[in-house]
């Protein structure tokens, strides 16, 4: 696989919100040494031929990276895009510069910056063996209910995770008609696709407070690195 062949893995890293419930932008904080958005950038790296970066406009023409270029795998190319107003145009922005011949496409948060090498492994897995789009998904620990009254069947639930991947065509193609989700793969399955739920990790956080920065540090500091 190489960045120009058939077959290429590329990564989307959406890292272009505002951190509104965290308080700041918190793809830039610092995490045990290390940016989370470096920490999210790098993972993907492992798994793909090149990595598209989507950052909040005025931070294009200045993104530095804590991240050494013998870190990065050989031959690994990072473009950079700009974000739009929602995560949805932030993916489709990073999906223009996605290289045209690429097989599969890898959408990740930036903000999840636990996710495994694992993770990884299982969600390229099952699109490559033919799945349209895959996603990491663990259980419901809470009781979710409508405000208005009623609870759903937790058991009938799981909670989304990131990274997800796609066969790159099927991922243009819902993204066409400009729809606004929360994530892709549910996309995907609306237009019919053949998803597959693969094992998530609670550990993969989604750092959406401040509180949850704290969860990821300890976590880097009784797991080791990740
Ligand atoms: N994201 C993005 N562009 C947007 C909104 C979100 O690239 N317009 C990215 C975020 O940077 C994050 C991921 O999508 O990596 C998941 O979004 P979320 O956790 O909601 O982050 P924010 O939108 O930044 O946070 P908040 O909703 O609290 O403002
Ligand atoms: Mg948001």
């Amino acid at each position: 696989m190489n960045s120009e062949g058939d077959g290429a893995i590329w990564a989307i890293v959406v890292a272009a919100g505002s951190g509104s419930r965290f308080g700041a932008a918190k793809q830039f904080v610092d995490l045990a040494g290390a940016s989370v958005l470096d920490r999210s950038v790098l993972t993907a790296a492992r798994h793909s031929d090149g990595v598209v970066v989507v950052v909040p406009s005025s931070e294009v023409a200045g993104l530095s990276s804590g991240l050494e270029s013998g870190e990065l795998p050989d031959g690994f190319e990072r473009r950079v895009a700009a974000g739009g107003p929602t995560r949805s145009e932030s993916v489709r922005n990073g999906l223009a510069a996605v290289p045209h011949n690429a097989e599969f496409v890898l959408v990740h948060d930036a903000a999840r910056p636990l996710a495994s090498d694992a993770i990884f492994e299982s969600v390229i897995a099952a699109v490559c063996a033919g799945a349209d789009a895959a996603t990491p998904v663990i259980a419901v620990a809470d009781t979710i209910r409508f405000r208005s009254g009623g609870a759903l069947d937790r058991d009938e639930l799981v909670a989304v995770q990131t990274p997800q991947a796609f066969r790159a065509e099927v991922l243009r193609l819902v993204h066409q008609q400009s729809p606004e989700a929360t994530d892709d793969v549910s996309l995907v399955a609306d237009a019919g696709g053949r998803v597959e739920l693969v094992a998530g990790e609670q550990r993969n956080l989604k750092l959406t407070t401040s509180y949850d920065l704290e969860v990821a540090a300890f976590h880097l500091s009784s797991g080791g690195e990740s």
